[in-house]
């Protein structure tokens, strides 16, 4: 059983909404964090909700949604389980996933239309992590022995 789970603020807020109704018709479960509302709101701490649900292990990937997806994948990442990446597209989608087993799939309302938006939360889902090189480059992630020098 796939779940996911969603987060966004104000701005992320429609593009959200339209996610989860993709993820359904998927077949998907949903655990859906907010924004409910239209207000303005921070996405920090949408964010750091996302993260804390991953951790918890209550979905398998999380969908993190602001204007530019910058902030509240910022806000994200600072959970050192969470690998959240900032996709424009199928391709940044499936590299996400298939390079750097991304645990969330962040995307920009004001950057990214709703047909790609979509097109790429399915290409998310879809494509496993390939392993081989890239798992001791994604573990090192995970480190703070990974700088040179
Ligand atoms: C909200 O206006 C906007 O700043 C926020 O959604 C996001 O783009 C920040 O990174």
């Amino acid at each position: 059983m796939t779940v996911l789970a969603f987060a966004s603020d104000h701005a992320g807020r429609g593009l959200r909404l339209s996610l989860i109704g993709t993820a359904c018709s998927a077949g998907w479960s949903v655990v859906d964090l907010g924004t409910g509302g239209t207000e303005s709101v921070d996405y920090p701490r949408f964010g750091f909700a996302l993260a804390e649900t991953l951790a918890a292990g209550d979905a398998q990937f999380g969908v993190a949604v602001c204007g530019t997806g910058i902030g509240i994948s910022i806000a994200c990442n600072r959970h050192p389980l969470v690998r959240a990446a900032l996709c424009h597209d199928v391709t940044t989608a499936r590299l996400a996933r298939a390079h750097n087993d991304a645990n969330v799939l962040a995307l920009g309302a004001r950057i990214v239309g709703s047909e790609v938006a979509q097109e790429a939360l399915r290409a998310f889902v879809a494509t496993p992590f390939e392993g081989g090189r890239h798992t001791r480059r994604v573990a090192m992630l995970g480190t703070a022995a990974a700088a040179p020098g």
